[in-house]
């Protein structure tokens, strides 16, 4: 059984649309997020610790809201800024940027303690960044039962939606949502369906359940 790693049953939700029917339940475990200025070192480092946690095949999800003026602020940030500023402080200071293009993104690690090396590389960018995630870490999550400090191998997948941040609108979702506008539409205002078909999340996920059938 695959666990899918959050505290927030709507992202599993998500996840059960791209995946066969009984495939997943959730872990709701709160991993350790190490600061970092990308999403794939945290989410591969969450991978090993839940997987640590869970003895059974573990994906974890990271997403983040990147606002491309502000040098991706609050990316990596976005859930610390979100219960700090809140998102309606986020609009009044996007609110004075003339240019407001932003996206989300999210990167899916998966772990079950074995290796990928007769995988194709799912990552569609050149990352540097995922390969160092994917490199020696230096606690106790890398650690194996022995104690020596082999990296488990993580696979991450990684999804992207365009749009740009507008005052709120809509009550739908969650998080962001009002405030982050593609194709017209801000995401809160999107019925489900329509935000799952083109959400960084049903990216990185549609992504994942494609390699996922192939092992
Ligand atoms: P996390 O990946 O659950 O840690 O999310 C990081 C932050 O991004 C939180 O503040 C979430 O509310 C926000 N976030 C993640 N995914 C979405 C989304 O699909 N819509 C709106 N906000 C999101």
């Amino acid at each position: 059984m695959l666990r899918y790693v959050t505290t927030n049953p709507g992202k599993v939700r998500e996840a059960e649309n791209y995946l066969p029917d009984g495939s997943i339940r959730q872990l709701d475990f709160d991993y350790a997020e190490i600061q970092a200025t990308e999403l794939a070192p945290i989410a591969a480092r969450g991978a090993r610790e839940a997987y640590h946690r869970a003895d059974e095949p573990v994906l974890v999800d990271d997403a983040g809201l990147f606002i491309d003026p502000l040098d991706g602020f609050p990316g990596p940030y976005s859930s610390y800024v979100e219960n700090t500023l809140g998102i309606d402080r986020v609009w009044e200071i996007a609110s004075g940027l003339d240019d407001r293009r932003a996206a989300f993104r999210c990167t899916l690690a998966y772990c079950d303690g074995d290796g990928f090396a007769a995988s194709p590389d799912p990552i569609d960018r050149d990352d540097r960044v995922a390969a160092a995630a994917a490199g020696p870490g230096d606690d106790e999550a890398d650690a194996d039962d022995a104690g020596r400090r082999e990296p488990l191998p993580v696979k991450l997948f990684e999804g992207y939606v365009p749009g740009r941040i507008v005052a709120p609108r809509g009550d739908g979702g969650f998080g962001y949502d009002p405030i982050f506008e593609h194709d017209g539409q801000t995401f809160g205002e999107m019925a489900t369906e329509r935000k799952n078909a083109v959400s960084h999340r049903g990216r990185a996920l549609e992504k994942f359940a494609e390699w996922h059938a192939g092992r």
